[in-house]
């Protein structure tokens, strides 16, 4: 049927799921929120997507409140002035909720077309539409024959879509951050504790990026990711990820989203090398800590010098979300020979702060906690905090931060008495 048609089983008072990544159902989108000033207290929720929120629009507060379990960027304004919500959560953990307290009403979501025995492919983005797919009340979906059919834990049945309608169109992409002389310092560090045979998980952005350009010379490593982008694909293209020494899911590349260029999308296209598999199970710390050598790659907005770190908010200003930070670094810090990483800038806005701060700024969350905390990088070295007390850690923090801010930071630390 016409999108116009679908989104009519959207009323007031429902909760409305969309779904994630480069899989946004854009069109849909559109036709909702074409009538959206009719509507009264529809609630939005979805992880992170590509291309615009058009629902998060100024003129329809009251109609429709958007609900974010991470904050991107089509989005932040909206919460950061209060006219919509986050919800802290574990990625891990956000399906449960979906099945429990927070149960989806309408779902809108993007697939595949059916294959020969009427199986949809969720594509490039597996991690929470998954369960939305199995539990809303209705589903409906856009099928586009550019949604690449991937494979693992993707499929859904035509017989459980309640409407679809027909686009064709290619994915947005996300073109891939430069990288500066900084990130690639941090990359270089991040590279020297990665060994041949070990098993990634690397967020998004330039710094992973970097990380990811500073690993040619590595052998036989495996990936068990929570999303991936394009320099995976050169790993695996220059044979350095083989996915061979993999103690879970060997051979196979495991991540629940990718994000990136068509490049990446032609990649993952029927590709049996591809497991794609929901957040709650991949990024579950406990499938995580089943991978010898699992290294987390992360990064952060701040971290102070007893190892707090926050990556979600600047101050009391939410930014993103915890995302799948913490799931991996408890399923890092419990693997044999594990080691998770958060890897930052050592300062923001052109050197004038320090990002390795005595105190959180006030207000700021705290994604990874001092117990939690291993490694910490920036583009003067890397740090082990684990086991370390909080005098080790104050030295071991001022010697990785920015030159112009150490002796501020050691006054400060000796101000508070811990060393
Ligand atoms: N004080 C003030 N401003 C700060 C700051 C600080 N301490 N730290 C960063 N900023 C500013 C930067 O200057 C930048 O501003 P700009 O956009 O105007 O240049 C902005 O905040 C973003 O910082 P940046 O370091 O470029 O962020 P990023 O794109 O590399 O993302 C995180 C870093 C932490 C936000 C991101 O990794 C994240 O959301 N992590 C949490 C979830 C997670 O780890 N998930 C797991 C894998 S997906």
């Amino acid at each position: 049927m016409k999108a116009e048609e679908a989104i009519l089983a959207i009323r007031d008072g429902l909760r409305v799921f969309v779904g994630s990544g480069a899989a946004v159902p854009l069109g849909l989108l559109d036709a909702f929120c074409a009538r959206a000033k009719q509507y009264k207290d529809v609630e939005v929720c979805q992880l992170l997507t590509l291309g615009p929120a058009p629902y998060t629009a100024r003129e329809l507060d009251g109609h429709v409140r958007h609900n974010a379990f991470f904050v991107g960027a089509n989005t932040r304004e909206a919460v950061q002035e209060g006219r919509a919500d986050f919800t802290p959560v574990f990625l891990s953990e956000i399906a449960g909720l979906l099945r429990t307290t927070m149960p989806i009403d309408v779902a809108l979501v993007q697939v595949s077309p059916p294959d020969k025995h009427g199986f949809c492919s969720l594509g490039v983005s597996v991690d929470i539409v998954k369960v939305a797919v199995e539990t809303a009340r209705v589903v409906v979906a856009e099928i586009n024959p550019q949604m690449p059919r991937t494979h693992g834990d993707a499929f859904v049945h035509v017989s459980r879509l309640s409407s679809i309608v027909e686009v064709d169109h290619p994915l947005p992409e996300l073109a891939a951050e430069p990288i500066d002389e900084t990130a690639r310092a941090i990359g270089g560090h991040v590279a020297g504790l990665v060994r041949d045979g070990d098993t990634l998980q690397m967020g998004i952005g330039a710094i992973p990026n970097a990380a990811l350009a500073a690993l040619t010379n590595h052998k036989d490593l495996g990936i068990h990711t929570e999303m991936f982008s394009d320099g995976v694909v050169d790993l695996v293209e220059k044979g350095v990820i083989t996915n061979a020494k993999k103690t879970h899911r060997r051979g196979k590349l495991v991540t629940t989203f990718v994000m990136g260029t068509k490049r990446l999308y032609d990649f993952v296209d029927d590709n049996p090398l591809i497991e794609m598999r929901p957040s709650h199970y991949a990024n579950d710390p406990a499938i995580v800590a089943k991978n010898r050598g699992m290294v987390s790659i992360n990064s952060a907005l701040a971290v102070d010098l007893t190892g707090q770190v926050c990556a979600d908010s600047i101050g009391s200003r939410i930014y993103s979300g915890v995302g799948g930070q913490v799931d991996f670094v408890r399923g890092a810090a419990k693997a044999e020979n594990g080691r998770p990483i958060i890897a930052l800038r050592a300062t923001a806005k052109n050197g004038t702060i320090s990002r390795i701060v005595p105190e959180l700024a006030a207000g700021s969350g705290v994604t990874t906690s001092r117990a939690d905390v291993h490694w910490i990088v920036t583009e003067y070295g890397a740090a082990n905090l684990h086991g370390k007390n909080v005098r080790q850690r104050v030295e071991a923090l001022v010697a990785i931060a920015a030159p112009q801010f150490r002796d501020e930071l050691m006054a400060a630390a000796k101000a508070r008495r811990w060393i």
